[in-house]
């Protein structure tokens, strides 16, 4: 059903609701699979067909944005080169991180991880997903028109393409190689984009170990106003 208000069309809402018992079922199994997931730093070479990477991407895109804005580019490699110019910027910016850049109380938190600048993963995972915030668009005339809310939108549509990851069996890994800058360049994106996330995206290595973490009790992540 369609209708118009003010002249703008609108669509009637496809209610999908289910009775008390079922939403407690259904929330708490779907809570139970997404505690499953998990940042992997050691990825199978194993190839992931394109189209299931298009789905991912396309579930990111159903996130809200501001205005509707869609301030999002995922940038999408496979191309072995690409990888492997990714990985030598990625690992020489990370060199600089662990060997000076980084405050002593940033280096203490990381340990429990043991990462370091080494970023095999950039050159096995077969997909780089490389996600690009969207300050701004050009209009006519090559005029900038701004974009609302971009971080909170861009970060709400990569965590949904993390749990459209999770939920196609595959694992990613979130990963800021700081200054990000290069990726700009070797992807040749336009000026209004910005790097915002690089997510490695494939199956994890045979011999896979994740660093064995807790998540904050609901008492203290959550205050109830009742
Ligand atoms: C914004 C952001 C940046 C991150 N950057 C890195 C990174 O550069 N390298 C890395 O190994 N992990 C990175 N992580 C992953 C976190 O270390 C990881 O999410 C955290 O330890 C919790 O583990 P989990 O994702 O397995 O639950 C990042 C996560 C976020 C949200």
């Amino acid at each position: 059903m369609e209708k118009i208000i003010n002249g703008f069309p609108f669509v009637e809402y496809t209610k999908e609701s289910y009775d008390e018992k079922e939403m407690l079922e259904k929330s708490a199994a779907f809570l139970s699979y997404m505690d499953k997931r998990r940042s992997v730093r050691a990825f199978s070479t194993k190839p992931v067909p394109k189209q299931v990477i298009e789905n991912l991407i396309r579930t990111a895109s159903t996130a809200p944005s501001g205005a509707h804005k869609q301030p999002w580019t995922f940038c999408a490699v496979s191309n072995s080169s690409i990888k492997t110019a990714i990985r030598e910027a990625a690992e020489k910016e990370e060199y600089e991180s662990y060997n000076g850049r980084m405050a002593p109380e940033w280096m203490e938190d990381l340990l429990p991880l043991q990462t370091d600048w080494h970023k095999e993963f950039l050159e096995d995972a077969p997909w780089l997903i490389i996600v690009f915030r969207r300050s701004y668009e050009y209009g006519a005339g090559n005029t900038k028109k701004n974009n609302y809310y971009v971080q909170e939108s861009v970060g709400l549509a990569t965590g949904m393409l993390l749990t459209a990851i999770h939920h196609a069996g595959l694992v990613a890994l979130t990963h800021t190689p700081s200054p990000m800058g290069f990726l700009s360049g070797i992807l040749n994106r336009p000026e209004n984009e910005k790097p915002f996330l690089l997510i490695p995206v494939g199956y994890p290595a045979d011999d896979c170990y994740v660093p064995k973490l807790h998540r904050k009790p609901i008492e203290s992540i959550a205050a109830f106003y009742e």
